[in-house]
């Protein structure tokens, strides 16, 4: 979902980085052979990924959600030589072809990638991490932050993708609508959380960056 007017949108995508042919490539791949490929992060939204690695200059990451890898390859451009990039996805259908891409990248052998529940991985990971970028199952979200908290190190950056998820954020909630009253629940705890400052930016879907402290 856009929330500015489509030209000035055009205006701000054509005044961006462009795209690696990788991931264009990767996008071509997904929309031919994989299911949701909504779920992806679009160009925009992956050079944004991209340049706040870059000025976060991670060692350690963890991403929650790789679906088919596009995110991860461009959170693993801001990576320090020597560092690693966890990823976490429950759908074990995607890993062979998550592999291809990371392999076509400079970064394949930095990236560990899980299959499995996020909720039960996360625990088994003896690391801290300097960048989280977290994007599954938003009912999750909230136990996704409580799982990583105290696994970051100070100024260390937690992203959470979807967080306005397409206005419904500001609509009535049906009862049965357990993401968005999930998300109100995330919005509202990383706000209040006196462990990260946080700042919420209308990026697509609303991205928030969360700084720990
Ligand atoms: C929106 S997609 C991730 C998109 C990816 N980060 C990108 O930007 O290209 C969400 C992914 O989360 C995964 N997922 C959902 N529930 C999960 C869970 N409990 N643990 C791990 N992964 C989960 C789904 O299989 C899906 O691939």
């Amino acid at each position: 979902m856009h929330f500015i007017p489509e030209e000035l949108d055009n205006y701000v995508v054509n005044h961006t980085e462009k795209e690696p042919k990788l991931l264009q490539q990767l996008t071509r791949e997904t929309y031919q052979k994989i299911l949701q490929p909504r779920m992806l992060s679009g160009a925009y939204q992956g050079r944004v990924l991209s340049i706040l690695s870059k000025l976060i200059r991670p060692k350690n990451i963890l991403e929650i959600g790789t679906y088919t890898g596009y995110s991860a390859l461009c959170l693993a451009e801001g990576m320090q030589t020597d560092g690693v990039l966890h990823t976490i996805d429950i759908n074990e259908e995607l890993e062979t072809f998550q592999r291809k891409y990371f392999d076509l990248s400079p970064y394949g052998e930095q990236i560990h990638q899980h299959v499995g529940d996020a909720t039960q991985i996360i625990p088994k990971l003896d690391l801290k991490f300097d960048l989280i970028f977290i994007d599954a199952d938003k009912p999750n979200y909230p136990a996704y932050f409580d799982l990583v908290i105290n696994r970051m190190n100070p100024g260390g950056v937690i992203l959470s993708d979807n967080v306005l998820w397409s206005g419904k954020v500001i609509d009535a909630v049906a009862e049965d609508d357990f993401s968005t009253k999930a998300l109100l629940e995330y919005n509202t705890l990383l706000l209040e959380d006196h462990r990260v400052e946080t700042v919420l930016l209308p990026i697509r879907d609303g991205l928030t960056i969360s700084r720990v402290l």
